[in-house]
């Protein structure tokens, strides 16, 4: 007999359960919640979209339901939007489109809500969430109190926050406000991005082009399970660059934080795990970043498959690629 009755929503289809799913429609009833489950374990998730739930969940998770967004200032430049946590991320981003505000269009159609966004810092085609986050309000786990954290303080990096470090699990984020932009500068400098988009563009010619780039590479979790890239680009010291650059050519590469990034999905496809499986797994064919949840997959099978392709990064170059995915 289980315990575990709840399925736990997750985008990369694990059939996974938990002790106890809360949900919460205001900031009162999560107090209310941190209370009542207070000294049980906790685990707050926006659309599950960046976990894997490596078994079922013996414990409390909490997901929230506020799902609105209101303008709390502006002046001549600039707009400072407050959205809830539980609003899906890229339903915000569709509604400022429409509005001609500008600065969250290059994140277009990540999966995710706008709290777990926030821990994550999630980032794509030149931009970073952090780039336009003016501050969180948050409540302390522990005694339910608020507390604002400002960009500073959330100390952000790539793919990281101090959401993810010193403070785990002991804030949940209730509240973003961004600063966004009345005059639109669009950012088109990654990638193929400038190609796809065509001239004097509107933040929606942003969004749909991004949409586009993202459909042909990225797989539709609708239809097939991920949490979308599985690694993290490593960063490596100039060193490690130049010895793989002699032995192979046109290694791509972007300089950064004092060394240099080379994409994962290439280090992984050199290693020949593209289109691989283990299981029910399989390493997604058109971005090998991505491990997909091909056939019913267990979470051994994707921590197998994640095992093997780190392993063999790290015999054949030498450089230790770790997983952007949550582990739960
Ligand atoms: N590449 C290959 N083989 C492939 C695919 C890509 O070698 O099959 C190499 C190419 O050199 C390509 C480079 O990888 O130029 C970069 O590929 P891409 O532009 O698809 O981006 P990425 O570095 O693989 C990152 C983010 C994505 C984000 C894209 C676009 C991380 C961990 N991932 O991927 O974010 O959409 O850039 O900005 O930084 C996510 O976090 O879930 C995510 C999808």
């Amino acid at each position: 007999m289980t315990n575990h009755h709840f399925p736990i929503p997750n985008t990369f289809g694990m059939p996974v359960k938990a002790r106890v799913y809360a949900e919460y429609r205001s900031v009162e009833e999560l107090r209310e919640f941190l209370l009542q489950f207070r000294g049980e374990k906790l685990l707050h998730i926006g659309a599950g979209s960046n976990l894997l739930f490596t078994s079922d969940f013996n414990g409390v998770i909490l997901h929230s339901a506020m799902r609105r967004a209101r303008c709390v200032s502006e002046d001549a430049d600039h707009v400072l939007i407050e959205a809830d946590n539980g609003l899906v991320l890229d339903e915000l981003i569709a509604q400022l489109c429409d509005m001609g505000i500008s600065g969250l269009e290059n994140l277009s159609y990540i999966p995710g809500e706008v709290g777990a966004s926030a821990v994550q810092n999630v980032g794509a085609y030149g931009v970073e969430a952090k780039d336009v986050i003016d501050s969180v309000r948050t409540l302390a786990v522990a005694d339910g109190s608020e507390r604002i954290f400002t960009n500073e303080e959330c100390r952000y990096g790539y793919r990281d926050s101090i959401f993810k470090n010193e403070l785990k699990g002991k804030y949940i984020i209730t509240h973003v406000v961004y600063r966004l932009n009345k005059h639109f500068a669009p950012r088109l400098d990654y990638g193929n991005l400038r190609g796809e988009v065509g001239a004097n563009p509107t933040p929606t010619d942003v969004r749909e082009a991004v949409i586009r780039i993202r459909r042909q590479k990225l797989p539709e979790i609708s239809e097939l399970g991920s949490a979308g890239s599985f690694f993290k680009n490593p960063i490596v010291p100039r060193e490690i660059y130049d010895e793989i650059a002699a032995s192979y050519e046109r290694v791509p590469h972007f300089e950064q934080d004092g060394g240099v990034k080379i994409p994962a999905a290439w280090l992984i496809e050199q290693c020949g795990w593209k289109g691989k499986s283990i299981g029910g797994a399989q390493c997604y064919p058109k971005q090998p970043l991505v491990l997909v949840n091909a056939n019913n997959a267990t979470p051994q099978d994707v921590m197998a498959l994640a095992d093997a392709i780190c392993k063999d990064v790290q015999s054949k170059f030498g450089i230790t690629i770790s997983p952007e995915v949550n582990y739960i």
